[in-house]
């Protein structure tokens, strides 16, 4: 019998090419492949699917980072620590372990690139969400004066709302954790104020920068993407690295869509918002993003500016290209949103994207 998950692919094939991929990569024996393999086989004949091992997991994980098209930090990819949850079936015992991931990867600031893994969706098409685009994430209020807080989380927020939640109203109110198994109505948890960082921004020489009262939290941990391995589909599987500045200071802070910071962050700075001509913009943004790296350094919480992490990814390549292995670009997303013509990744416009598995892909809004 052929067992086909839902968007067509065939479970037994995917389970293939990905053994072939981790015994190869780690050298490991032919023999023992073909063991492991026919294992796999046998199970997916029986149950409809199959199991990891702990170091298959880590493995998929590690890889489909490598794989992502969008992400500049990828240097980094056999770091990634994975942690095994699979076990845990309620949600109370998720919450616990989202918590434990949060704590584990802030570490006091020195941010640990990680990756919590929870029972995948099962043959019979079980499954558990996390609803949170991140773990930790502002909410965002529609109100007659507009939107308060982050315009990214309005849809989030009225749909917890909807589900009995109310938050305290402030720009910078932390959701709660949302888990859903299943169809079954979902469970918020709060995150004990313990468990988050964040980080007020302070200015390196503009002293009544601090003024702006504006901050953002240490660690973005993504919580709605789908990691799929060897066709198990881990459809709760958050993870972190730590920010590039130009995310929060040139975008969440930034972007008109979102926080749109620049104009008040212009006037602080004394400058004339009536013309183009005076760059008002391109000084807000410059100095806002000095301030994001200045105040995360200062306080001990791992950042990267955008040249490092530029010069980075191009080391990236070169081991990458060393192994024979293409790299999967998509060159928009990985040009930094702020003078990229000055890092090295904009002459690389050629690199291309691909479907590549193990990866991590968008799943449906379950809200
Ligand atoms: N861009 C997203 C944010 O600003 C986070 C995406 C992941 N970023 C990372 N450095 N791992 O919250």
């Amino acid at each position: 019998m052929i067992n086909v998950i839902n968007n067509g692919t065939v479970i037994e094939q995917e389970a293939i090419s990905f053994i072939q991929l981790y015994y190869e990569e780690t050298g490991r024996s032919q023999e023992e492949m073909d063991h492991r393999i026919a294992e796999i086989l046998a199970s997916v004949r029986e149950t409809g699917t199959y199991s990891h091992t702990i170091e298959e997991l880590a493995f998929g994980a590690r890889v489909a980072w490598r794989n992502n098209s969008r992400c500049i930090g990828r240097l980094f990819w056999e770091s990634l620590e994975v942690i095994d949850e699979r076990a845990a079936s309620t949600e109370e015992a998720i919450a616990d372990a989202l918590l434990r991931h949060i704590a584990y990867a802030t570490n006091e600031g020195r941010i640990r690139p990680t990756l919590t893994v929870f029972a995948p969706e099962t043959a019979a098409g079980q499954r558990i969400r996390i609803w949170n685009h991140q773990l930790i994430r502002y909410a965002g209020y529609r109100t007659s004066e507009g939107i308060i807080g982050d315009p990214a989380s309005v849809a989030f927020t009225e749909a917890i709302m909807r589900l009995g939640w109310s938050g305290q109203g402030t720009k910078y109110d932390i959701l709660p954790l949302v888990i859903q198994i299943n169809d079954d109505e979902p469970r918020l948890f709060p995150v004990p104020d313990s468990y988050i960082k964040e980080v007020e921004l302070v200015h390196p020489d503009i002293g009544n920068f601090a003024d702006l009262n504006l901050r953002w939290y240490a660690v973005p941990i993504l919580s709605d993407m789908q990691l799929e391995i060897g066709g198990i589909r881990y459809t709760a599987a958050p993870f972190n690295g730590w920010y590039m500045g130009t995310e929060i200071g040139a975008r969440n802070l930034a972007d008109v869509e979102r926080y749109n910071e620049l104009p008040a962050i212009a006037d602080k700075l004394g400058l004339d918002r009536s013309s183009n001509t005076n760059l008002w913009k391109d000084r807000a943004l410059l100095e806002l993003n000095a301030a994001v790296i200045h105040s995360f350094k200062s306080n001990g919480v791992s950042i990267v500016d955008h040249h490092t992490a530029a010069e980075q990814f191009m080391t990236f390549m070169k081991r990458e290209e060393a192994q024979d292995r293409a790299v999967n670009a998509r060159w928009s997303w990985l040009i930094p949103p702020m003078s990229p013509a000055a890092t090295p990744i904009w002459n690389q416009s050629q690199l291309v994207e691909q479907e590549i598995r193990p990866d991590y892909k968008p799943q449906q809004v379950p809200y």
